[in-house]
């Protein structure tokens, strides 16, 4: 029975595939801008293919994915992010340049209900970046129900050029996923590594209407695996003008590009000569690639087999309409004036290689140097300012993609050859492709942040590898992370209390800094984390319902943890 409802749930899908092509109006996420970003996490739902059931999904702020946020480089940025979900969860902010305790990496958990408040001043360069969940053995899971969003990083060197920036008029946001659905709509995780039907931007067989001009696609892909060769459906040359850290020093034109997971591409593209009306497609020109491009796989089901692997595909459907006013008419021939590490300014070298991975019926999940992710161990240790260089060899039998926390890196060889590395991926990259049989080395500047206890991540961005342990992380040190630990207890009181609005924190011995604040309630659940908190303003408890609480606060230098009782009015 069971069998007989998927071949017609299968049935009603190819239908509708072979009746005239229909689109859906690609969405476009709403945005926030501003210094201080309210972010709740949530299970919702969504009805993404028709017939049939609403998809389960996630969402922040939406009922998949979540709004863009726009930052201003310079500027610090408070989060208030809510954990709206049933399940425990982090929000990892990818690219950005932080302290390791404000990162959202697998240690910083937010339970079910709390409020997690992290805040950072934006270092990264005027760029794409995205966020997203980041629970060890959780993250496929909660990316592909669609918890995610786009960061876009403003700054006076992008601001000061000629660029398409009317953010969905002539500047699109586009994230690529694809989904593969039971026969009730339902995401299928497990055993997954791909999708079978394109969503972009969490539309199903988008369409764009865009002007007719110059205009500029932030592409990401955030798939579980899959890389996409991109193109026009017409081979029209287009720009690439910036990678994951920002701009490149000039655009870069090519025909096909390769966007994999983790990464982002922005370009631009000429639709200037289009007529009104006329249409072309951006395609994933997937077919005819070598064994070991994810998504080069063999077959059309199972694991490793999908509806969209080996095949050319449509990702966005576009619709040239009228040109808007003060169109971009050109791409500027220059564009930054980044100056990146070489491999002589590094005086640090290590290598990782990607072992295991051994296919066959009790597979071995792929790690790094034979040593699977473990929370509780550090694999490297930094020291802060030193400028790094990392080689990541792939003798093995598929395509990866390597992505770094804290710093953005310059790519300086490939098996090599600094001539071998791609002039798409000539700026500040935070994720590279490790193809198999290949090695790449990135060079990177380790600075601002040290931290010895709290960690940053290095892994496979591949979601479903990363859960699997393809993931390590490293500390940065100063000598001040060395001072001797005692255990002093930070006598302090909190007033007013009872307390309505802000709640004040006086400590005893004021030269103490304090690292975290965590308040529970009466039944020890955490109902907000502050990591490094400006005690000095308050916190503010108001969102709290009434009741009785406990402060916790932990200190910078000994870590050491003391409690006070409060109750909010
Ligand atoms: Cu986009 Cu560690 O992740
Ligand atoms: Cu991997």
């Amino acid at each position: 029975m069971k069998k007989i409802l998927l071949q017609l749930a299968f049935s009603f899908v190819c239908i509708s595939l072979t009746q005239a092509q229909t689109y859906n109006n690609l969405w476009i996420p709403d945005t926030i801008s501003g210094t201080t970003f309210n972010l709740a996490i949530k299970d919702t739902f969504k009805q993404i293919i028709t017939p049939g059931n609403q998809t389960i999904t996630g969402g922040i702020n939406n009922n998949f994915w979540g709004p863009t946020l726009f930052f201003n480089k310079g500027d610090t940025v408070h989060m208030n992010v809510k954990n709206k979900l049933n399940d425990s969860t982090t929000l990892h902010w990818h690219g950005m340049h932080l302290p390791a305790v404000m990162d959202g990496g697998p240690h910083q958990v937010i339970p079910p209900g709390t409020l997690w408040q992290p805040y950072w001043k934006v270092a990264n360069n005027a760029g794409t970046y995205w966020y997203h969940p980041h629970l060890h053995e959780m993250t496929l899971e909660h990316l592909t129900k669609g918890i995610g969003g786009f960061i876009i990083v403003r700054d006076p060197v992008e601001s000061a050029l000629a660029l398409p920036r009317k953010y969905g008029i002539d500047d699109i946001p586009l994230v690529l996923t694809s989904r593969r659905y039971d026969a009730s709509n339902q995401f299928v995780t497990l055993n997954t590594a791909y999708g079978d039907y394109m969503l972009s931007n969490g539309t199903p067989s988008a369409q764009v209407s865009l002007p007719k001009q110059y205009v500029r696609l932030r592409i990401l892909n955030a798939e579980v695996e899959r890389g996409y060769n991109i193109g026009f459906s017409d081979n029209r040359t287009f720009y690439i003008i910036g990678n994951d850290g920002g701009l490149l020093n000039a655009p870069v034109a090519v025909t096909r590009v390769k966007v994999m997971v983790g990464e982002r591409l922005e370009i631009m593209v000429n639709l200037s000569a289009d007529l009104i009306g006329s249409s072309i497609n951006l395609m994933a020109y997937n077919s005819g690639q070598a064994f070991g491009f994810p998504g080069g796989e063999p077959g059309t089901s199972g694991q490793f087999g999908s509806l969209l692997n080996n095949i050319n595909f449509n990702l966005l459907h576009i619709n040239v309409v009228a040109t808007t006013a003060n169109p971009i008419t050109a791409v500027p021939a220059t564009l930054a004036n980044n100056t990146y590490w070489t491999s002589s300014n590094a005086t640090v070298t290590r290598t990782l290689n990607i072992t295991n991975g051994n296919p066959g019926p009790n597979p071995i999940p792929f790690n790094f140097d034979n040593t699977s992710f473990a929370i509780g161990t550090i694999n490297k240790i930094v020291n802060l300012n030193d400028i790094e260089k990392w080689t990541v060899v792939n003798n093995n039998v598929f395509g990866h993609t390597f992505h770094i926390h804290d710093v953005e890196f310059k790519i300086t060889e490939r098996n090599g050859s600094a001539a071998a590395v791609g002039t798409h991926e000539s700026g500040w990259k935070d994720v590279m492709y490790v193809p198999k049989g290949e090695s790449v080395s990135f060079v990177a500047k380790f600075d601002d942040y040290a931290d010895a206890i709290h960690p940053f991540m290095y892994h496979c961005h591949f979601s479903n590898h990363e859960d699997d342990g393809m993931m390590g992380q490293f500390i940065v040190t100063s000598p001040a992370g060395f001072n001797e630990v005692k255990k002093d207890v930070i006598a302090f009181s909190v007033f007013p209390n009872p307390v309505d609005d802000k709640l004040f924190i006086k400590l005893n011995n004021t030269s103490i800094e304090v690292y975290y604040v965590t308040i529970t309630n009466i039944s020890g659940k955490a109902v907000m984390m502050l990591p490094q908190p400006e005690i000095n303003k308050g916190i503010d408890v108001s969102s709290l319902a009434k009741g009785v609480y406990f402060v916790q606060l932990m200190d910078k230098k000994t870590k050491s943890i003391t409690t006070q009782k409060f109750v909010k009015d």
